[in-house]
């Protein structure tokens, strides 16, 4: 979905600066013990502030913390050299994260007065994303960028089948929390849509594991937020690549009637497929804002199509406008059928009459659709700024009451910028015995309220998360946050609930010493 719901006022916004937390690393004399003396000799173990100041920051732009070091490994040897060293010195004082690219928005990626590993640095090494030779799987290194692993793949006429909505993230980032975007309700989230990884343990131990080899570390680690190992490389399931797309948007303006059309296109059909789309996504938008927001929301509707959208919600009197975004995949081989496909799924919906809109992209440009808005933002000097992020699982018996309490009451009249995307997803496609946490039922929904900070009002977007999450509190919605940043243990209990004490247990097993992902802020 779009980031660029941009608001005038932002061009003229500053932003805040905050002061690091935890910075205690600087000021110790380091003295390593004898195999990261070679390291350092290396040049591969940094304590330059040239180093250490770049991996104190993230993409969220709210929090940082100086580590003491950072590792630039140049093979993942380098990395199980660290981490032998961290565990078997009784007097050891670092904790250890891994930053693939710091996308976290909360300092999940960082070590305060630790040592972080920079997993870029892997990538140096030659031959890091093989793809098999009958194009069934993809061997990627964890610190891989998505995107690469998409062009290495389409180079062979295959592809992943599980995305998340932005590429220039990492294998092992996003396999470390779930990795969800509009082919979920289809394929399940990426990490069910791994057959093998290569962990390197907390204890320095190099471990393959597989649903049949070393499962309880494979469960443990997908979603299992950096906590047991690092991932060095991940084989990912493949499928032959489409060509285009046909990239459809369609326009509510209620909610009931929207969600409704949402979840019939995720459910099973008679004959056992699901659905037709091969993505499917949605957003909210407030009616304060709407022609702005919509303008904003990525490279879509055209002047034309935000006037007669604004004109249909005013003359229907709507609070919120809703929009289902959904794609057909196609080739050579579908090329001639796929608008007749698109036409009779559209005539089974519900969306205002005449307001739909479509594009066709190849599939390359619609899976990296993104990375041109990050450019544009850069631009403008909206993309480096604060962003609050708030990311819930909503079970699908309450959905109806959280956009009537949210979208219809608290965000109303409020200035909005970023996109919010509302989307349903079946738990069949999830495997719960894996570390990620979805809510109770059946069919939930990931609503991601994916804010910018781009006027000077970082304070008042923090209220409102937590004046939102209070609500889902009190109305007694079951929901899980994705993505989460907790501080108190019990909080991190209830998140995982009754898989607290198996996901204790491991952490127990991989990484006694609780050096991992500190930042994650579950053990330290
Ligand atoms: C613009 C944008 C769009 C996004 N869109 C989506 C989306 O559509 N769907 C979605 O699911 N998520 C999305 N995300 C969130 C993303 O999945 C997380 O930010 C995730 O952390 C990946 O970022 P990263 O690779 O930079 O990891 P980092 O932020 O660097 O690390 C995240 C955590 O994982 C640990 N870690 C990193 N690499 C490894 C590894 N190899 N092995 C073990 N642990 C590791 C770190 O220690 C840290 O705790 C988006 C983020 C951004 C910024
Ligand atoms: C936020 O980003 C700005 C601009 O890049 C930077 O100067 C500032 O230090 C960052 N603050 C944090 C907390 O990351
Ligand atoms: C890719 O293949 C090469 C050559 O066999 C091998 O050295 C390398 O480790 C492989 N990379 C991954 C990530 O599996
Ligand atoms: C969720 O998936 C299960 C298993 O395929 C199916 O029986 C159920 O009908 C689905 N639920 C919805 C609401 O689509
Ligand atoms: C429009 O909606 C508001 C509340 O949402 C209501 O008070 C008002 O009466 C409605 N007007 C019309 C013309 O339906
Ligand atoms: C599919 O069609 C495109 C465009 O006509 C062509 O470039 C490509 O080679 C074709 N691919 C196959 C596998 O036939």
């Amino acid at each position: 979905m779009a980031i660029v719901h941009v608001l005038l006022v932002a061009l003229i916004a500053a932003t805040t600066s905050h002061a690091p937390r935890g910075v205690h690393g600087a000021a110790a004399k380091t003295t390593w013990p004898g195999d990261l003396a070679a390291l350092v000799k290396a040049g591969r173990l940094r304590t330059d502030p040239s180093v250490t100041l770049a991996a104190s920051t993230d993409f969220g732009n709210i929090t940082s913390a100086l580590p003491a070091a950072v590792l630039l490994p140049s093979t993942p040897a380098d990395v199980a050299t660290l981490l032998r060293a961290a565990h078997s010195d009784p007097k050891w004082p670092y904790t250890i994260s891994f930053r693939g690219r710091g996308h976290s928005t909360m300092g999940q990626a960082l070590a305060p007065g630790g040592v972080v590993v920079d997993m870029p640095s892997l990538g140096a090494a030659p031959a890091r994303i093989n793809v098999s030779s009958d194009g069934r799987y993809v061997d990627a290194g964890g610190e891989q960028m998505w995107i690469d692993v998409l062009r290495a793949a389409l180079a062979r006429g295959v592809a992943p089948r599980s995305w998340t909505d932005y590429l220039h993230l990492t294998v092992g980032g996003t396999l470390s929390n779930a990795g969800l975007s509009g082919q979920t309700f289809r394929h399940g989230p990426q990490i069910s849509n791994v057959l093998e990884l290569d962990v390197i343990t907390g204890y320095g131990k190099t471990k393959t594991c597989s649903k049949s080899v070393s499962p309880d570390l494979f469960n443990a680690v997908l979603g299992g937020l950096g906590q047991f190992g690092v991932i060095v490389r991940a084989r990912i399931a493949l499928e032959p690549a489409p060509m285009r797309v046909k990239w459809a948007r369609l326009v509510y303006t209620d909610f009931a009637t929207f969600s409704a059309d949402q979840e019939k296109l995720i459910a099973p059909r008679p004959d056992g497929s699901i659905g037709q789309f091969s993505y499917l996504e949605g957003s909210a938008f407030v009616i304060h804002g709407l022609a702005a927001a919509l303008k904003n929301s990525g490279v879509f509707f055209s002047d034309a199509d935000v006037a007669s959208i604004v004109a249909r919600a005013e003359a229907k009197n709507a609070t919120n406008v809703y929009v289902i975004e959904a794609t057909l995949n196609y080739d050579n081989v579908t090329a001639g059928s796929v608008d007749q496909a698109l036409k009779s799924v559209l005539a089974e919906l519900r969306f205002e009459e005449g307001l739909f809109f479509v594009r066709d992209e190849s599939y390359l440009e619609f899976l990296d659709r993104v990375y041109s808005e990050e450019m544009t933002l850069d631009k403008l000097g909206l993309w480096r700024v604060p962003h609050p992020w708030l990311n819930v699982l909503v079970p699908r018996s309450r959905i109806a009451d959280f956009d009537r309490g949210v979208f219809g009451g608290i965000l109303q009249g409020t200035d909005i910028a970023g996109p919010m995307v509302i989307y349903p997803l079946n738990k069949s496609k999830w495997d719960d015995s894996m570390s990620a946490v979805t809510p109770a039922e059946d069919v939930f929904y990931a609503v991601s309220m994916l804010f910018s900070s781009v006027a000077n009002d970082l304070k008042r977007l923090q209220a409102q998360n937590q004046k939102i999450l209070r609500f889902c509190d009190l109305a007694g919605i079951g929901y899980k946050e994705y993505l989460a940043h907790y501080t108190v243990r019990g909080d991190w209990v209830r998140h995982f609930g009754g898989k607290w004490d198996r996901f204790v247990q491991m952490k127990d097993k991989y990484d006694p010493k609780k050096l991992l992902s500190p930042g994650q802020d579950i053990f330290n």
